[in-house]
């Protein structure tokens, strides 16, 4: 993605080699600054207090912070501790695990005099893995808005929802729910986005709208609770959403307020679509209501908002009366049978077991 002309990526190495720079997501949309991980443990803080967040970015932070793990120490007993400490920061994004299991396989069976230059190879080829496959998830969502602008007629716009930031910022590059609608806006195809603002830390807000605004795609911020009514209005041609994790069977955990708008838009007509690089699916788990862990995040992110004043400071101010207790859930799951479909990097499938199996048959055989 290009920012005020320089392409970035979220991630990359430092050019000191081996050191790794990310962008600080705490601080948008009002100050883009750039951070420097040198340790695992600094790779632990971004992920856990979300200078890097989303389901892809946080796999490949982990990835690289077992490489900076193996820099230190590079023993069997430091790439343990390296994985305890890396696996523990956010339990309901499985590209954590799965990013962080892919560094084992890779890492235990070799020497510890190797393991360094192992783990910045592997590290550097999961981000590329994330690149490609969500230009391919671009090229098959494009298709289904493409379709949509054609049923629509010349010129009209096609009025997409989507709900958290599941954008170029959460993955490494491009996004997963915004490359079908960048894909769309760099081929010409009139596209409008409605941005759920996502309490209660707004990555719709300070992150997608970021983002958007940067890539010249015309958009709408909205109050999380606006989603229904746009869809009884004919306002929404479709949502795409992004996923955390997805089950065997389909079900879809991401952002809480995501079922919400599924069920917005199921008793509307409007397809809801979700947006899945494969390292997303998780084909342990069956019913996501049941068996995906729920974060459950500190109740500062809801009693406080934080914000720039007119005079340009940056201030956090109380909006929940002192004593009323308040619930921080993070995720929720959309059962499978609200999903319209899953665009994934091998096409668009429908939400359900034999689809995902068939479509990705060696990681379902696991
Ligand atoms: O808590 P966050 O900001 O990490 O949550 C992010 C989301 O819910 C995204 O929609 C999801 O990770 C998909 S990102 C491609």
């Amino acid at each position: 993605m290009n920012v005020n002309g320089r392409h970035y990526r979220t991630i990359w190495l430092n050019a000191d080699g081996w050191a790794v720079d990310i962008i600080d997501q705490t601080k948008f949309p009002h100050v883009f600054e750039v951070v420097t991980l040198r340790t695992p443990e600094e790779a632990a803080f971004a992920i856990k207090d979300m200078l890097v967040r989303g389901a892809p970015l946080i796999g490949v932070t982990a990835a690289y912070g077992m490489a900076l793990a193996m820099r230190q120490d590079a023993s069997d007993a430091a790439l343990e501790g390296a994985y305890e400490l890396l696996v523990k920061t956010r339990p309901t994004a499985i590209n954590l695990k799965w990013a962080l299991d892919g560094m084992m396989r890779v890492l235990k069976p070799h020497a510890a005099g190797g393991r360094a230059a192992q783990a910045y190879a592997r590290a550097a080829a999961i981000a590329e893995e994330d690149v490609a496959i969500n230009q391919a998830i671009g090229r098959n969502g494009f298709a289904i808005i493409r379709n949509i602008a054609a049923r629509k007629g010349p010129g009209e716009t096609v009025n997409i929802l989507t709900h958290c930031n599941a954008g170029w910022l959460a993955t490494v590059d491009w996004g997963t729910a915004t490359a079908p609608i960048y894909t769309a806006h760099d081929a010409g195809i009139p596209v409008h986005v409605w941005v759920d603002e996502t309490r209660p830390r707004n990555q719709g807000a300070s992150l997608t709208a970021w983002e958007l605004l940067h890539h010249g795609v015309p958009h709408t911020v909205i109050p999380d609770n606006t989603g229904g009514h746009l869809m009884q209005h004919g306002l929404v041609d479709m949502a795409i959403v992004g996923t955390d994790r997805t089950t065997a069977r389909g079900d879809v955990c991401n952002k809480i307020g995501t079922y919400l708008k599924a069920l917005a838009a199921h008793d509307n007509g409007v397809p809801f679509y979700v947006a899945l690089p494969s390292p997303t699916i998780d084909f342990t788990v069956v019913d996501g209501v049941r068996e995906i862990p729920i974060e459950q995040r500190g109740g500062h992110e809801v009693s406080h908002l934080t914000g720039r004043t007119e005079d340009g400071r940056i201030e956090t101010v109380e909006i929940v009366p002192r004593g009323s207790k308040v619930a921080n859930y993070a995720f929720d799951v959309t059962p499978a049978r609200f999903v319209t479909g899953l665009i994934t990097e091998r096409g668009v499938i429908a939400a359900n077991r034999e689809a995902i199996a068939r479509a990705f048959p060696e990681r379902a055989a696991q």
